[in-house]
């Protein structure tokens, strides 16, 4: 394996030119695929791979159905200011068909991996020409897998691929060697703008882990529209990570005179360094009753805003 490169290590240009000449003389003249969520991890693994291959290099935006408001139409828009061309694949249907009737978080988190993976990428990678697929894997993930944290980390078993079958395909990882805070920095120097390289985390199965229980289209609009209000008035406060969470159970209210009863979201807003552990952020309440009085009058059918006040540990930063 090689050896990590801390970020007091790296030199990012020379970095940049080793990466890009290595992704050049494994492809060749052949082409190569990537997906691209937007996250940091992804959005550098694009870049290098576009500044390696230009329009050989084929990337897809695949559309969940689990984004935050406008998000995908967003990446591609700021990737095409870039020069780069993201094509957005629709798999909406798909991805809310396979959480259908779930309400288990690690059945919920199973079913969107399978079907990201088996189903929709993997149809996109056997259906093209590429023989190479670019993955913005961190040292981090490794290290993660190999604790036993995260899923099996084999991207052919995950895209259900049989390498047998299959030779010829081969996975680029070209961020192994590096943590967060090295892929941001070479982010940067590759000329990703800040709000691409200094974003706040986002868990993979996206606003799905932001809802307790079944996972519906209506669930995903009324978390989606919170989501909006929470991340417009924290954002820019330097906390690590900011969420409205919709809760399964309903609560009593008023509205216009009348009982309703009605859904609930939770704020939650953290301090932390790593994720491994956090803290409340200690928000003005001032903050707090505006982002109350936001989603109430925004978002239809909720009737009460609720702040998370619980450290990690015993707390977990998502609710799911
Ligand atoms: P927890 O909730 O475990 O989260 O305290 C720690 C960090 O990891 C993110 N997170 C996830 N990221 N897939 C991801 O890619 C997941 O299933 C997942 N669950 C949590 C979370 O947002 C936080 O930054």
């Amino acid at each position: 394996m090689k050896k990590e490169i801390t970020l007091k290590a790296l030199d990012t240009n020379k970095f940049i030119e080793e990466q890009v000449n290595a992704i050049r003389s494994l492809v060749g003249d052949g082409v190569a695929i990537n997906a691209l969520s937007g996250g940091v991890d992804s959005s550098t693994v694009t870049m290098l791979g576009h500044r390696a291959l230009g329009r050989r290099l084929r990337t897809v935006f695949i559309q969940n159905g689990l984004m935050r408001q406008d998000e995908a139409e967003s990446v591609v828009s700021i990737f095409s200011g870039l020069g780069v061309n993201v094509e957005i694949v629709d798999a909406k249907n798909e991805f809310l068909d396979s959480l259908k009737g779930l309400t288990d978080p690690e059945e919920k988190r199973e079913a969107i991996t399978t079907t990201f993976y088996k189903k929709v990428f993997g149809r996109i990678v056997r259906e093209s020409e590429a023989r190479f697929l670019l993955q913005g894997t961190i040292l981090t993930d490794i290290d993660e897998t190999v604790a036993g944290i995260k899923r099996q980390h084999n991207v052919f078993a995950q895209l259900g691929i049989d390498p047998q079958e299959a030779f010829g395909y081969q996975i680029i990882e070209p961020l192994v060697q590096l943590r967060k805070d090295g892929v941001r920095a070479v982010g940067r120097a590759l000329g990703l703008p800040e709000e691409m390289f200094n974003r706040i985390p986002f868990p993979g199965p996206a606003l799905a882990a932001r809802i307790i229980g079944e996972v519906t289209a209506e669930k995903l609009e009324t978390v989606r529209k919170a989501t909006l209000v929470v991340e417009k008035a924290l954002g820019g406060r330097g906390a690590f990570q900011y969420m409205a969470i919709l809760h399964d159970d309903r609560v009593t209210g008023v509205r216009n005179g009348k009982r309703d009863f009605g859904q609930q979201i939770e704020i939650r807003c953290w301090d932390s360094i790593d994720a491994r552990t956090a803290t409340p952020t200690k928000l003005p309440f001032e903050v707090l009753e505006k982002m109350a009085d936001d989603i109430i009058n925004e978002v239809p059918g909720i009737v009460s805003v609720t702040y998370n006040i619980t450290s990690k540990p015993p707390s977990t930063i998502e609710a799911v």
